[in-house]
């Protein structure tokens, strides 16, 4: 345990990114290895943590709030000074765009500053007493236990520290898997995090998820699962562990946002955030656009707009300046692509740009879809890739009737210039989903924010306040309150 030694047998790490060679070959670039891991490392990670968590009698989980931030701060400071070494693996490993991979960076150390600001105004708690019908009552947020933490591939760093960050600094002890893809940026962080914690208090896992996860969660000594994910692996996952019911999940699942133009809209406007929504990071956020629901009056004008601006995004390597879209993770996510748009095709609906094909085996020209209609995968489907579906309607009651049936419920974006519309659309969709944005794309951030979904698209809230209550207990020490002994 205790992240390292990893001792056993190493497998590569591949860059979605081919290079190409001067006879026009493609070259797969091998970026390193990992150690291949297993559930005999797992259950040795599962032990450290077991262990520093001590059933709460450990360093970590009784050391004082403050104590706990100055741990927290050490680790930031060390993580800054790596900044661009972790920029750059994140970069290498995703293909995500220079620039965008140093917001996640900037952006996750900004959430883990505002978390330990905020722990500071929540442990207020912890010195108020409450007296109430001669009972006095301290109050005290408490941990959980040992914390299994697993982020996602599109946000590898960001999104697994979304968790692990407020789940840790409240005095849980964890385990963490990192993504299959984005997993060698965490290497330069494991010294940081064996020199700013108590030993045990964080481990890492290697080796396949769906063997190891599993593993960790029949043993029974997990006590909060964190996956930001697929529905799908969370609902297998949470069934493997012994008490499924006493499991605390905080999870962020599968999302089919949809954008509503109205007629009124402003086109160019919805056309700008549209574009931003659906493609940025090639629509590999849990976030993103996955539907344009277009008025009628409108829909021809809007993808012929679209399509133009769509044209201007430079398609190429991360590291290119002004470059939009960048190579998938792996060729099975592109034949996805390839699936979602012939399946389409096969069932009426047209490619109406110049996109939808690869370019080599990971990199897939944005594919504007139109209309895409009930019956086909890109309807319901979450591509969580390069692919625009759009259909169009006429009532206002088809559109919100496709974000009311839909099993997800995370966000939508409305298009409009009328207030009344807009005024008579968010309160019906307010309760429907759990962010509305009002003539903007949708998206996660500013990360304070709270963060969740309804249906399948998530259990318990992130956010810096949200998650640091999801990773914690309000237990409370109680007296009777007593006369004073009169001498
Ligand atoms: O994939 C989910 C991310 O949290 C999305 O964040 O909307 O800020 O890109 P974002």
């Amino acid at each position: 345990g205790e992240l390292l030694p990893w001792r056993g047998e190493r497998q590569k790490v591949i860059s979605p990114i081919q290079l190409r060679r001067d006879d026009g070959t493609l070259e797969a670039l091998e970026l390193g290895s990992i150690p291949r891991g297993g559930v005999e490392e797992a259950d040795a990670a599962l032990a450290a943590a077991v262990k520093a968590y001590d059933s709460g009698r450990g360093a970590w989980p009784t050391m004082k709030v403050a104590d706990r931030i100055a741990c927290m701060q050490d680790f930031t400071r060390q993580m800054v000074a790596k900044r661009s070494e972790i920029v750059r693996l994140i970069m290498w490993e995703i293909a995500k765009s220079l620039p965008d991979a140093e917001k996640e960076f900037d952006r996750t150390v900004d959430y883990m500053r505002a978390t330990m600001e905020a722990l500071r105004t929540l442990d207020n708690d912890n010195s108020r007493f409450q007296i109430v019908d001669g009972t006095i009552g301290q109050i005290r947020r408490t941990p959980l236990g040992v914390v299994l933490c697993m982020g996602p591939y599109n946000y590898p760093l960001n999104e697994t520290f979304a968790t692990l960050i407020p789940a840790l600094i409240m005095g849980n002890t964890m385990v963490f898997k990192p993504p299959r893809f984005g997993v060698l940026l965490f290497e330069p962080l494991l010294e940081a995090f064996r020199s700013a914690f108590p030993a045990g208090v964080i481990n890492m896992v290697y080796g396949k998820g769906s063997e190891v996860v599993p593993h960790l969660l029949e043993s029974g000594h997990v006590n909060a699962l964190t996956l930001i994910g697929s529905s799908k692996v969370a609902d297998h996952l949470k069934k493997m562990h012994p008490k499924t019911n006493r499991l605390r999940a905080i999870l962020g699942l599968d999302a089919k946002n949809a954008a509503i133009v109205l007629a009124d809209a402003d086109l160019e406007l919805a056309v700008k955030e549209c574009l931003l929504g659906a493609l940025s990071f090639n629509g590999q956020r849990c976030t993103a656009l996955k539907m344009l629901i277009v008025h009628s009056s409108i829909v021809d004008r809007f993808l012929e707009r679209f399509s133009e601006e769509l044209a201007k995004l430079k398609i190429g390597m991360p590291w290119e300046k002004g470059v939009a879209i960048t190579p998938l993770p792996d060729r099975a996510k592109t034949d996805y692509m390839i699936e979602c748009v012939e399946d389409a095709k096969a069932k009426g609906a047209r490619v109406v740009n110049a996109g939808g094909g690869e370019d080599y085996a990971t990199l897939f020209r944005p594919a504007v879809v139109y209309p895409v209609r009930e019956g086909m995968k890109l309807y319901r489907e979450e591509q969580f890739g390069p692919i625009v579906p759009v259909m169009p309607f006429d009532d206002i009651e088809t559109a919100l009737d496709y974000v009311i049936t839909s099993d997800h419920g995370q966000q939508v974006s409305i298009f409009s210039s009328s207030a009344d519309d807009i005024a008579t659309l968010v309160d019906p969709l307010v309760n429907q989903v759990c962010r509305v944005n009002i003539n903007c794309q949708c998206q996660r951030g500013p990360d304070v924010f709270p963060f969740t979904g309804r249906k399948d698209s998530a259990e318990g809230t992130l956010s810096v306040t949200d998650a640091l209550r999801s990773f914690s207990i309000r237990s409370m020490i109680a007296a009777k309150q007593t006369e004073p002994s009169k001498k």
